[in-house]
């Protein structure tokens, strides 16, 4: 239907920029809410999708690609052999069994970790200077699997860890103030699930420290109830799983989020899973991969905030990566 202008200069290939793909592994609920917040936020040229089952991947690029006329131009592409995802820039691994109701996200590990040692080693090898974003549970551990099984260097490779908790310990708080979830700055940190540790010291609304107020204002407002907060933060997923049997918007918002910050190298800071050795007393020679304020841009994690933590926090954070690191040294990786 084009042609050229007349003078020849436009050549349709001349001014063909580096194009940003982005590669979802798993297409279940989790896998697919974040390929679809990603299409609504124009986060990339291309979206390759992988999963074992080829009528559900088919059907699922299908429905997507049928959006065209509503959403910015992506091309989108899909096979059950990783070889489609070469030469992404952000790989995201959300495949994996999944939690049934009342089941938590360590129960998960060894049927997950076995998957991983298929997936891994093969995008790695297809994307080599890929950004890898690990979303199946147990994140914390699985980031840590896939750190080792890719070879890449730690700051490449990041776990969603506690972006979502962080996100509903937010909300939570937000209601309780009647203010924007926006405007809450509040971070869980540590192990995303059952011991996740909030940062009460650090929860802040337009620079003004909550805790005090709180403590101030309600005398009622002791330890048992910021437990009783912290409770239901964990509590969150569960509760989303016994009612509908997966989680899918949130931890595709968070994700989507993640990729933005990494590919549009925004520098933003995301509680996420990432190499914590040598961080709050964790020690030096114990790799393990807890969620942690990070500051992230294209190079992935470009720094580690130096968080102050009461001496009981940084004990929680310690013991749950001891915990993790107990984990991973048994999976002789
Ligand atoms: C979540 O927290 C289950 O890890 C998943 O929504």
């Amino acid at each position: 239907f084009f042609r050229p202008v007349a003078d020849g200069t436009s050549t349709p290939t001349a001014h063909r920029r580096r194009l940003t793909k982005i590669s979802v592994i798993g297409t279940g609920n989790v896998g697919m809410a974040i390929a679809q917040t990603i299409l609504t936020r124009d986060l990339a040229d291309e979206i390759a999708l992988v999963d074992a089952l080829p009528d559900k991947l088919r059907g699922e690029m299908l429905d997507l690609q049928h959006a065209a006329a509503f959403l910015p131009r992506t091309r989108l592409v899909s096979d059950t052999d990783s070889a489609v995802t070469k030469g992404s820039d952000l790989v995201i691994i959300t495949a994996g069994a999944r939690q049934i109701p009342g089941e938590t996200r360590l129960n998960l590990l060894q049927r997950n970790v076995s998957l991983f040692r298929k997936i891994v080693p093969a995008v790695a090898e297809h994307s080599p200077e890929a950004l890898l974003l690990i979303v199946s549970n147990p994140v914390d551990i699985l980031t840590y699997v896939a750190w080792k099984l890719s070879g890449f260097p730690a700051s490449r490779v990041i776990g969603s860890g506690t972006n979502l908790d962080s996100s509903r310990f937010r909300f939570l708080l937000a209601e309780h103030l009647d203010v924007n979830a926006q405007d809450v700055q509040a971070y869980m940190v540590g192990e995303h699930g059952d011991s996740s540790v909030a940062v009460w010291s650090s929860v802040s609304v337009a620079g003004m420290p909550v805790l005090k107020s709180l403590q101030q204002s309600h005398s009622s407002f002791d330890e048992a109830a910021l437990e009783g907060i912290r409770r239901a933060v964990v509590d969150s997923a569960y509760e989303v799983i016994s009612l509908k049997g997966y989680t899918s918007w949130a931890i595709g918002y968070s994700v989507a989020s993640l990729a933005a910050s990494l590919l549009r190298d925004q520098r933003r800071i995301h509680p996420v899973s990432v190499l914590a050795a040598g961080f709050h007393g964790i020690a030096d020679d114990h790799p393990v991969f807890i969620s942690l304020p990070a500051r992230l841009g294209r190079a992935g994690v470009l720094g580690v905030a130096e968080m102050e933590l009461t001496e009981e926090e940084a004990n929680k954070v310690r013991r749950s990566a001891k915990t993790l690191w107990q984990n991973c040294q048994l999976l002789g990786l």
